[in-house]
């Protein structure tokens, strides 16, 4: 019998601290930054954010999220036999985020990793366990995007600072005899690294370089359009689907531009997109399990449809996972 991997819960968290656009404009005219509602809502759709509390770290958010998706798939922690969790913002150097998350959860055990692909993360991560359980690695997964990218903004640069949020998302994806992943299709060009990234590095105990993050908007832009694009028609090509198939897009949750722009690129109406930028902010890899699971628990995503996860980030990296829910 052909074995497959499906999605069998999903789960999310948010820090409490939920900072509006007018909050952060009044913090930042503090320091004597100058940015408004009207152009952060314009310009990406965001209206608000959270943040996560001193001495959380990104381990507590995706353990939140984690148990949440276990007890939608009524599974409990022992019947885990991997944990990969997508992060850039790492609890620490070493062990992994996951190894950490792992004993928190007490699914001690099983394997576990993070997976570095920034704000593709989530979909690299659920291609990867969708690979081991199909050929036999592992049968019930914990597949985890989790963030404080509050702890690598630069606050005096408006320019990124707006935009970015805490979080995470879960979902436990089981061995199957039906299809539950279609189709995903992964790209990198790392001739891109330095349009997004957190140059600094750990040398001596001290930290080297800028260890916050930096962003050249326009050309993030330019390039994502395209290429999230040319993602979600390889997944519809692999799979033997086409756009009028798609139930959902559940995109990476930058900026209400992007997603309308793929949206029109694809031919699909905006209101097939599950869209939740406006009220978590671009939570890199968690934004995509987040917006999942806000959507399966309002009601809006339902089982049996098909739906296009995309993701596009740092590295640059990007990539789409077909799937049936
Ligand atoms: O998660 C990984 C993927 N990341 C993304 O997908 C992000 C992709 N990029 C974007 O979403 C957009 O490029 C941004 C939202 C970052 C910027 O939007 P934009 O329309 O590309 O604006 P821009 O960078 O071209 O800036 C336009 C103007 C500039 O002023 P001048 O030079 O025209 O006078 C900026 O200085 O807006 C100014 N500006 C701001 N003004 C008020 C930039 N940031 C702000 C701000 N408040 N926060």
């Amino acid at each position: 019998m052909k074995r497959y991997s499906r999605i069998t819960g999903t789960g999310s968290y948010l820090p409490p601290r939920r900072v509006t656009n007018a909050d952060l404009v009044a913090e930042l005219a503090a320091r004597g930054i100058e940015t408004s509602d009207e152009w952060i809502v314009e310009r990406t759709g965001i209206a608000a954010r959270h943040f996560a509390g001193d001495g959380v770290f990104s381990s507590d958010l995706g353990l939140e999220a984690a148990k949440r998706a276990l007890q939608a798939a009524g599974r409990k922690p022992r019947d885990i036999d991997l944990i990969i969790v997508a992060t850039s913002t790492p609890d620490m150097v070493f062990p992994s985020t996951a190894c950490i998350l792992q004993n928190k959860l007490g699914a001690n055990g099983g394997a576990a990793f993070d997976v570095q692909a920034v704000c593709s993360g989530f979909v690299y991560a659920l291609t990867i366990a969708d690979a081991m359980i199909r050929t036999g690695g592992a049968s019930r997964a914990l597949v985890i995007g989790a963030e404080v990218f509050s702890r690598i903004l630069d606050f005096n640069d408006r320019t990124t600072c707006v935009l970015f949020g805490d979080g995470a998302g879960a979902v436990v994806l089981e061995a199957s005899a039906t299809p539950g992943i279609l189709a995903s299709d992964l790209h990198a060009d790392g001739k891109h690294v330095d349009i997004l990234c957190v140059p600094g590095h750990v040398s001596g105990g001290a930290v080297m370089g800028n260890p916050l993050l930096k962003m050249d908007g326009p050309a993030v832009f330019k390039l994502a359009v395209g290429v999230l694009e040319d993602a979600a028609r390889a997944t519809l090509v692999k799979a033997q689907l086409t756009e009028a198939d798609i139930d959902w897009m559940i995109p990476h949750q930058a900026n209400i531009r992007i997603m309308q722009s793929t949206a029109k690129r694809l031919k699909l109406s905006m209101n097939k997109v599950v869209v939740t930028v406006d009220q978590h902010g671009n939570t890199s890899a968690a934004s995509i399990p987040l917006a999942l699971d806000v959507a399966v628990r309002s009601g809006k995503v339902n089982r049996g449809e098909t739906l296009l996860l995309e993701g596009v980030g740092g590295g640059f990296t990007w990539g789409a996972v077909l799937l049936n829910l």
